[in-house]
């Protein structure tokens, strides 16, 4: 592909509001990403599900585009203006591709949404080239932005608060699953909290900050994001073992094999009872994972996952009652648990 064309497809069907927020930050991201080296901007259009390995034009289902549905309706909530919340949705979402790019790799993932992730397409080392061309290109269009430099700063504090998680998430595959080295559910707490929390946070604060919004209300929104980035995190580890293969895009009990210390394995591991007990002999031996994934639902792991993702739910819509908000941008950012995490949580 040589240059990107005007217009992407639009990809999956999605309630009213995240679409009409994609709409609004669609223009921006291709012009952002039409600024790359044409094969690098390729593989990034392929990870935002805008093209196939070649260049050709799809339409396949990209993200749900939660982070730039935050960004702007966090503004639209603050009182900023429309160009504000755009920017930070862009800089957010090249982040969050980024994140994304590398995170496979670390995870040795090879489907991502239902096609090959973008290493598994186009090898390795073009995969963590494409990650940094998105990352700089996010730095970029920040640093060009009224208000850039502070927002420069909110979103490496998120970068570093999303390596530290990564950090954790990787250290924790090689602790064992019981013992007095094994991984607590507080510990799951912080990790989930800076690898998805931090930059829902940031995506939630980041346009009302550019637009000049009270440290207060930036405050609010960051917590607000944070809990639902940990609610999303331990329902994707809940998908993760129960889901719909066809519906996640991941294949079913990656994260078990590959030793990932998810919230309801741990909740699982905590709880006392003959399930937990034969979860623990069966893990440490390495046993088989549609097994454990039985006994970790027997030992209560997954009702003390959803609670959690509840909980946070809760703290959440609790940050934003807290602030005065825009009534019509703040009630669909009180919606978008129910539509994300699904109305029966
Ligand atoms: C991804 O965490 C978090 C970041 C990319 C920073 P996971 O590895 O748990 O998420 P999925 O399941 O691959 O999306
Ligand atoms: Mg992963
Ligand atoms: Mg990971």
């Amino acid at each position: 592909m040589t240059a990107l064309p005007p217009a992407f497809p639009v990809a999956v069907a999605t309630p009213e509001v995240l679409d009409r927020c994609r709409a609004l930050v669609r223009p921006a991201l291709e012009e952002a990403v039409g600024r790359l080296h044409p094969w690098v901007g390729e593989m990034a259009a392929y990870a935002f599900g805008w093209c196939e390995v070649g260049g050709a034009l799809t339409a396949a289902p990209g993200g749900k585009g939660v982070r730039q549905a935050l960004a702007v309706l966090g503004a639209e909530a603050a009182g900023a203006p429309g160009r504000a919340g755009v920017c930070a949705a862009v800089a957010v979402e090249l982040v969050h591709t980024f994140s994304l790019l590398h995170d496979d790799i670390m995870d040795g993932d090879a489907t991502r949404r239902r096609r090959p992730t973008v290493w598994k397409a186009y090898g390795t080392g073009p995969a963590v080239l494409a990650g940094d061309a998105l990352f700089a290109l996010a730095v970029e269009t920040l640093a060009a932005a009224p208000g850039g430099a502070g927002g420069l700063r909110v979103l490496s504090a998120a970068l570093a608060d999303l390596v530290r998680g990564q950090a954790d998430d990787l250290l924790f595959s090689s602790r064992p699953w019981t013992g007095p080295e094994r991984v607590r559910p507080e510990e799951y707490g912080a990790m989930a909290e800076h690898k998805t929390g931090a930059l829902l946070g940031c995506a939630a604060a980041l346009g009302a900050l550019l637009g000049g919004a009270p440290p207060v209300t930036a405050e609010a929104l960051d917590r607000a994001g944070r809990h639902l980035g940990i609610a999303f995190q331990v329902v994707d580890d809940v998908l993760g073992l129960w889901g719909d293969p066809a519906v996640t895009g991941k294949p079913v009990h990656a994260d078990l094999r590959e030793r990932k210390k998810t919230f309801p394995v741990l909740a699982a591991l905590d709880a006392s009872g003959p399930a937990a007990r034969r979860l623990g002999v069966l893990l440490e031996s390495d046993g088989d994972a549609a097994e454990a994934a039985g006994l970790i639902e027997a030992a209560g792991g997954r009702a003390s996952a959803l609670a959690e993702a509840r909980r946070h739910v809760a703290a959440a819509q609790a940050a934003l009652a807290g602030v005065p908000l825009e009534a019509t941008a703040a009630a669909e950012l009180r919606a978008l648990p129910d539509f994300l995490l699904g109305r029966d949580l």
